[in-house]
């Protein structure tokens, strides 16, 4: 079987990094066609420098990296530097990028493959804000039935805010993006909170990542490390959360995670609730289903893949 095309859009971000090293190290399974960065946890500036910083790491100064949007639709860009560092890549000591940035915009980038590609055969993978994805939603409406699906990382139900009390990081930066991408009629697949909380990088994971010893291994447990100062603090777990390889992992070994389909609506009015994202778990409504939303994971199984394929790189 041919590998899966995928575009990861991202704002690097040691978790951003971590998972776009799984897709590099599974060429098998996964072509990534190209990566959009976006400004989230830190602005467009350093993560577009960091995601060229993870390619060249994994040895791919080939991919081509693009930059995307620097700002939310409306709101103004909220950064996340408290969790990730100044640079967004705080942790392991890594050389600047010198594999240039691909020429044109990220959302550019997107439109053009998706119209290139046959249709159905190109899945999208956000990492971050919804910003790039749904301002090429709404340059070129014909894109959207031409995506195969939307796997991202966002959101939250039972497991609350990050950010606020009420809402998850990527979704309370760009509200009103999430929407149009939940709206988009495309087949989504959510890693919430409720399941990223469960992948956390305990000290034998971590440990195991080290004991790769090798430039990726010891710089994944060294960027680990860095980044689960703040959900350790805020939530007495017992290592950092790795959001977004969940995504990454969903598309090697879907059977490693479990969820509902239901509907999933986004608050995007409210000051209070800006960003939370309604899961309707228990069918009380009559909105019909728009999303695969994941609720729990074989986390061993998702460290031993992880740290299998980190091996490879
Ligand atoms: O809330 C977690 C998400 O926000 C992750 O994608 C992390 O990288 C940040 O972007
Ligand atoms: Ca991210």
């Amino acid at each position: 079987m041919p590998p899966s095309k995928i575009i990861i859009d991202t704002d690097p971000g040691q978790d951003d990094a971590v998972a776009i090293l799984l897709a590099l190290a599974s060429p098998k399974e996964l072509e990534v066609l190209g990566i959009t960065a976006v400004a989230g946890n830190v602005p467009l500036a350093l993560t577009e420098r960091n995601a060229r910083i993870v390619c060249e790491l994994a040895g791919r100064s080939d991919m081509r990296v693009f930059a995307g949007c620097d700002r939310p639709l409306r709101h103004s860009l909220v950064t996340a530097e408290h969790v990730h560092g100044k640079t967004g890549l705080d942790g392991p000591d890594l050389p600047e990028p010198t594999m240039p940035l691909a020429p044109g915009h990220a959302v550019d980038f997107i439109i053009d493959t998706l119209r290139t590609e046959p249709a159905g055969t190109v899945t999208l993978c956000p990492l971050g804000p919804l910003t790039n994805i749904a301002t090429a939603f709404e340059k070129a409406p014909d894109i959207a039935s031409r995506v195969q699906e939307i796997v991202l990382m966002g959101g939250a139900y039972f497991e609350v805010g990050n950010i606020t009390p009420a809402a998850e990081f990527n979704i309370y930066v760009d509200p009103e993006a999430a929407e149009i991408v939940i709206k988009s009629g495309c087949k989504i697949t959510i890693m919430p909170l409720d399941v990223t909380h469960k992948a956390l990088v305990t000290k034998p994971r971590n440990d195991a990542f080290r004991a790769l010893g090798t430039p990726v291994g010891i710089a994944v447990a060294e960027m680990t490390d860095f980044f689960e100062r703040f959900d350790k603090e805020k939530y007495d777990t017992a290592g950092a959360p790795l959001h977004d390889p969940c995504v990454t992992a969903y598309l090697l070994k879907p059977e490693l995670f479990n969820g509902r389909h239901v509907n999933v609506e986004v608050e995007t009015t409210s000051t209070l609730t800006r960003g939370m994202t309604v899961a309707d778990w228990w069918s009380v409504t009559d909105r019909p289903p728009n999303a695969m939303f994941m609720g729990d994971l074989d986390a061993d199984g998702f460290f031993t893949l992880l740290t299998d394929r980190l091996a490879q790189l």
